[in-house]
């Protein structure tokens, strides 16, 4: 299998370019290296391609050499305050270069399936595990343009009949974070040597789902065969509290962390709970998370001096 991944140098894309390599696909990166590091991913140079989402007639180019059977499009700006700053740029990456990208797909032979990477943030504000099926309400220009995304990807598939994975992402974890999420930045203040760390809201729930266990999710949703049009979440499917997250720190490290609320990082508007129903996804792969919170934050501080 050819598969070309844009953002393949980003977060996430660093732990599915090289499960993807070892499930023996041909895997080529096409990315702008603008959130993404290329020291992320062991391709060769003739796999990787410096390219802008925004720019068409390039990734047609790209598109038209490799002659790709999987497109995984990854590529977007991610970050919710970055989006929120600066909103026409967020637009135009995740929006009109989705466009692109399913153009160049729609132009093309013997695309087999095409995966979109969509987010938790197309749901409402709501307390309970979140089925697909639910009514999608984004808060901010982030979710409106990923929930852009999936009507863009739904009309694709009415138009080309090429299979179509929507998956929603949940909230990623693992090494290689690329933005000043909840994680790394309790990593970056315990990493200075403080052990009085400084947040805002303590009070969120979140789903956090190790990026190993979504790189093998991303794997077996490929391995559907005619699997038409489908929407998927992603989660581990359990909530964490910020101080439960910081209490698996205390544990790891085995030393006392005290929080410190600092006003100027607390948000005014703040969802209180984010979790996903993956009941889905396990009954149609199979796939099972593996990584707790516990394991996966060991092996974040395992990496420090690395
Ligand atoms: N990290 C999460 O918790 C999370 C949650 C929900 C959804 N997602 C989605 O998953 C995907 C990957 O997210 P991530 O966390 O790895 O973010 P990331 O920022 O690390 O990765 C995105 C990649 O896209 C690249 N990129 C950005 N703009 C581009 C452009 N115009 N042209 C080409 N490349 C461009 C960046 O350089 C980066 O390598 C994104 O679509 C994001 O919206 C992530």
């Amino acid at each position: 299998m050819k598969t070309i991944i844009t953002g393949g140098a980003g977060f996430i894309g660093s732990a599915v370019v090289p499960a993807l390599i070892n499930e023996g696909h041909d895997i080529y990166v096409l990315d702008n290296l603008s959130f993404g590091s290329r020291e992320f991913i062991k391709i060769s140079d003739d796999r990787f391609f410096l390219a802008d989402i925004r720019d068409y007639a390039k990734i047609r180019e790209i598109f038209n050499l490799i002659k790709p059977d999987i497109v995984i499009h990854l590529a977007a700006i991610h970050f919710i305050p970055y989006c929120n700053q600066h909103p026409f740029e967020a637009a135009d990456t995740n929006i009109r270069g989705t466009m692109n990208v399913l153009r160049a797909c729609g132009e093309m032979n013997g695309l087999k399936k095409f995966f979109f990477a969509s987010t938790a943030a197309v749901y409402p504000i709501l307390d309970v595990a979140v089925t697909e099926t639910y009514e999608l309400h984004p808060l901010d220009i982030y979710g409106l343009s990923k929930l852009t995304g999936e009507h863009l990807c739904k009309e694709f598939y009415l138009t080309t009949g090429v299979d179509t994975t929507v998956c929603r992402f949940f909230n990623a974890f693992g090494p290689n974070e690329t933005n000043p999420h909840l994680i790394p930045e309790i990593e970056k203040q315990l990493r200075s040597g403080s052990r009085i760390i400084k947040l805002g809201n303590l009070t969120p729930r979140r789903d956090f789902i190790h990026t190993f266990d979504m790189a093998n999710a991303v794997k077996h949703l490929l391995e559907l065969k005619d699997s038409g049009y489908e929407t998927f979440n992603l989660g581990r499917g359990i909530e964490y509290s910020i101080v439960d997250i910081v209490k698996s720190f205390e544990r790891q490290l085995n030393q006392k962390i005290e929080i410190e609320i600092d006003p100027e990082r607390v948000r005014k508007v703040e969802r209180e709970h984010l979790l996903a129903d993956v009941t889905k996804l396990k009954k149609y792969t199979g796939w099972k998370p593996e990584w707790d919170i516990d394991e996966g934050i060991r092996n974040l501080i395992q990496n420090w001096n690395k």
